[in-house]
């Protein structure tokens, strides 16, 4: 493989450069869980060249990203569509990454997760010849409906990757169970950590004119935030999910429902139909991740379908009810501070109004714990790669720019 793949011709302000990393990515977790390890790589430009493609799989919910870590794609593909199929949409992203890898020749390409753009993003990678790293390898429902693509998406991503950045002892064991060579896989925590922890303070103490203007409306009242967008709960799933909280809503008048409605129009749709209208629900655009860390943080409770939502909860020690019936994350649930609660109606409401009158059960869920990282995923990311390349890293604050 290695044989035909030609290094490129630098600038010479960059031949002293060694290592070629690309990052891919097109979502908005994607987006956020890459920052971090961006910049780190960032922080010692005498060994790596760091390049950025973004797939635009989102648009205004990537530039939502990219502009609070200030991180600007060297290649930008463009490929949102509305309304989106997964064969158009995984054909594009392996056709249109041909140029940009052709072009940079990286030594290594990272992608993240489960999305489209992660697996076609590895194929394309695999076929030009890279070294391909995955970051938060080895989650694992073992059941491919559900999360429906995404299990699939990391199986092969799995399957076609070099190295594999796993967040948890757990995520290891999926990919030894898998025959992957054990000395490819380093644990290092999930990088959703380290954003969270670059970014929290300063989001708390500096609420952006948003929070200020939503904060006016919610006044002390106590706040259940919600987000949810899973593919495998579109359709009936999506009515059932919105008709528990409309029934949440009506029995709580001293409550807010905040519900920051995700853009496919599959999960707009009925959400506008069911829930708009509804005094104590505030319907509102997706938030700028800073915005949604502030209001993670003064919510109380939070039910939700999302992945990263789950993982970084338990750091602001908000209990949480996962409207889904699988789950490839189960560190929290293990650590009680999640719980599975799937999109049958009637248990969403029963769950909701119990974690919200049973104080005791509320102390024991809302305990600050996370088992999935420390904040130091993306050093020992950079700590591997270099490594491999025979160099020792000294690292500063990473993240301090
Ligand atoms: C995608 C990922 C999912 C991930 C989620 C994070 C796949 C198959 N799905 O789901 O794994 O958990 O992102 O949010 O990779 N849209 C906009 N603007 C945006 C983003 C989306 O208008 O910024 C609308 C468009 O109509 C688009 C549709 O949402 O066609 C669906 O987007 P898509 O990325 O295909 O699926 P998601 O449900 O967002
Ligand atoms: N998030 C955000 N704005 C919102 C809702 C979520 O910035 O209005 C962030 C959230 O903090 C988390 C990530 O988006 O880091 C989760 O993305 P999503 O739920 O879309 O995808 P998943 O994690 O399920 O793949």
């Amino acid at each position: 493989m290695k044989a035909y793949k030609k290094r490129l011709k630098l600038p010479l302000y960059e031949t002293h450069i060694m290592i070629k990393n690309l990052f891919i990515f097109g979502t908005r977790p994607e987006a956020i869980k890459m920052a971090p390890l961006i910049k780190a790589f960032q922080k010692h430009p005498e060994l790596f060249s760091v390049k950025i493609c973004v797939t635009a799989q989102h648009r205004e919910m990537l530039d939502q990203v990219l502009d609070f870590f200030e991180i600007t794609a060297d290649y930008d593909l463009d490929l949102m569509r509305p309304n989106q199929n997964l064969y158009t949409l995984t054909a594009n992203i392996i056709t249109e990454m041909m140029p940009v890898l052709e072009t940079f020749q990286p030594d290594y390409v990272f992608v993240h997760g489960d999305t489209t753009t992660t697996m076609a993003g590895s194929i394309a990678s695999f076929y030009s010849g890279a070294k391909v790293c995955h970051v938060e390898a080895g989650l694992r429902t073992h059941n491919k409906l559900s999360p429906f693509p995404e299990e699939i998406n990391r199986q092969i991503t799995g399957r076609v990757c070099d190295y594999h950045f796993a967040p948890t002892m757990t995520s290891k064991q999926n990919l030894l169970q898998e025959n992957i060579n054990e000395d490819t896989v380093l644990v290092t925590g999930n990088t959703v950590i380290d954003a969270l922890q670059h970014s929290v303070e300063r989001v708390i103490q500096e609420p952006s004119a948003h929070i200020k203007k939503i904060s006016k409306t919610l006044g002390n009242k106590e706040v259940i935030l919600v987000t949810g967008h899973r593919r495998e709960n579109h359709g009936d799933g999506f009515i059932r999910i919105c008709e528990a909280l409309k029934a949440i809503a009506l029995n709580n008048k001293d409550r807010f429902i905040v519900y920051p409605v995700h853009l496919n129009p599959k999960v707009q749709e009925p959400v506008n139909r069911i829930l708009a209208h509804i005094e104590n629900v505030l319907l509102i655009e997706p938030m700028a991740y800073q915005d949604f860390i502030w209001m993670m943080n003064r919510c109380k409770i939070i039910i939700t379908d999302s992945g990263g939502v789950q993982e970084e909860a338990p750091s602001l020690g908000k209990p949480v009810l996962v409207m889904r019936d699988t789950t490839e994350r189960p560190e929290a649930v293990e650590a009680g501070t999640v719980v599975l609660v799937g999109t049958d109606k009637e248990i969403i409401i029963k769950e909701t109004l119990d974690l919200l009158q049973n104080s005791e059960r509320f102390e024991k869920m809302s305990k600050l714990h996370n088992p999935y990282g420390d904040g130091k995923a993306c050093e020992r990311i950079v700590d591997f790669i270099a490594k491999l390349e025979g160099k020792k890293i000294t690292h500063k604050n990473e993240f301090k720019s």
